[in-house]
């Protein structure tokens, strides 16, 4: 792992995203609901300084409410934080209320308040500004091919969205985030060790017996397998990944397991809690 990967900017990015947040009055900063602090690039928190931003809890939809509730009250008081899953109307217009809310005095009447979407790969970012984007939205500034600088999108009168979003590698603290990216779907596949990523994603369903029971009914488990690998081998059995040779794939039953997760068909759990 190169010393550019743990830091989780190339040096292109960094001054890409430096140019950009130059550009605009207001960031929105998205992370994974299951993941907050994994998915959150601290590097970014240094490059914003005091630049106004909020941060969204997105995919609460996949997390586990009341931990939500309690990520909530951890990270208030820093910036304004909303609970979010970026597939609900009633959210987007949430955020277009808080946005407003925060709107610079200077920006009113005078020029476009200006805003950017900044995340680690499948958080949601294009999501939240397709959802952002209204039918009537039109991109404003250069002409794509002609002449060259940032694109904006017209959210609304006196709104202007940046429109491709701040892209930030992933900050890759020690292995197991490694594992905890990668099972969100924010790392590259071949990037990190499946495998051991479905394991440890099985592990944290069966340390407690709330999330065991989803486990087992939902790939129609016997009750007595407790154990992770026999769980993946059942699972592999329950939903035909066998290999060649008739014997259960176990790559292939943990990128099912993964893909499982990350479409919530698992349901709703929380991956980091805060320390209470
Ligand atoms: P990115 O730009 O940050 O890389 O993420 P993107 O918007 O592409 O979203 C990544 C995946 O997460 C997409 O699923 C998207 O639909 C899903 N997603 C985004 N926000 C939410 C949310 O609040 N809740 C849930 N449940 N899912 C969300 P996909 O399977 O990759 O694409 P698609 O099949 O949905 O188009």
């Amino acid at each position: 792992m190169g010393k550019r990967q743990i830091s989780g900017f190339s040096i292109k990015e960094e001054n890409r995203l430096r140019e950009n947040l130059a550009l605009v009055d207001l960031v929105i900063e998205v992370l994974d609901a299951r993941l907050p602090v994994t998915s959150r690039n601290p590097r970014l928190r240094k490059m914003l300084g005091s630049k106004r931003r909020i941060i969204v809890l997105n995919k609460t939809d996949l997390a586990e409410q009341e931990i939500t509730g309690y990520w909530l009250n951890f990270l208030a008081g820093e910036w304004p934080v909303l609970a979010f899953n970026a597939k609900r109307k009633a959210d987007i217009i949430r955020m277009e209320r808080l946005l407003e809310s925060l709107r610079p005095r200077s920006t009113r009447f005078k020029r476009p308040f200006r805003l950017m979407v900044v995340g680690i790969p499948n958080v949601g970012k294009s999501t939240i500004i397709n959802r952002l984007v209204q039918k009537s939205a039109a991109r404003t500034g250069n002409t794509p091919g002609i002449t060259r600088g940032p694109q904006w999108i017209k959210l609304r009168a006196g709104w202007d969205l940046l429109d491709t979003p701040g892209f930030l590698s992933p900050f890759l603290r020690n292995e197991q985030s490694i594992l905890l990216l990668g099972a969100i779907g924010s790392l590259a596949p071949g990037s990190f060790d499946v495998e051991r990523a479905a394991g440890w994603l099985v592990e944290q369903f069966l340390a407690r017996e709330k999330t065991t029971r989803i486990l087992l009914d939902l790939y129609s488990l016997e009750p007595e397998i407790k154990n992770c690998s026999e769980i993946i081998a059942g699972i592999g059995k329950a939903r035909g990944c066998f290999s060649k040779g008739g014997e259960v794939d176990i790559f292939k039953t943990s990128q099912l397991i993964l893909s499982d997760f990350r479409r919530g068909i698992l349901g709703p759990i929380t991956l980091e809690r805060p320390l209470q």
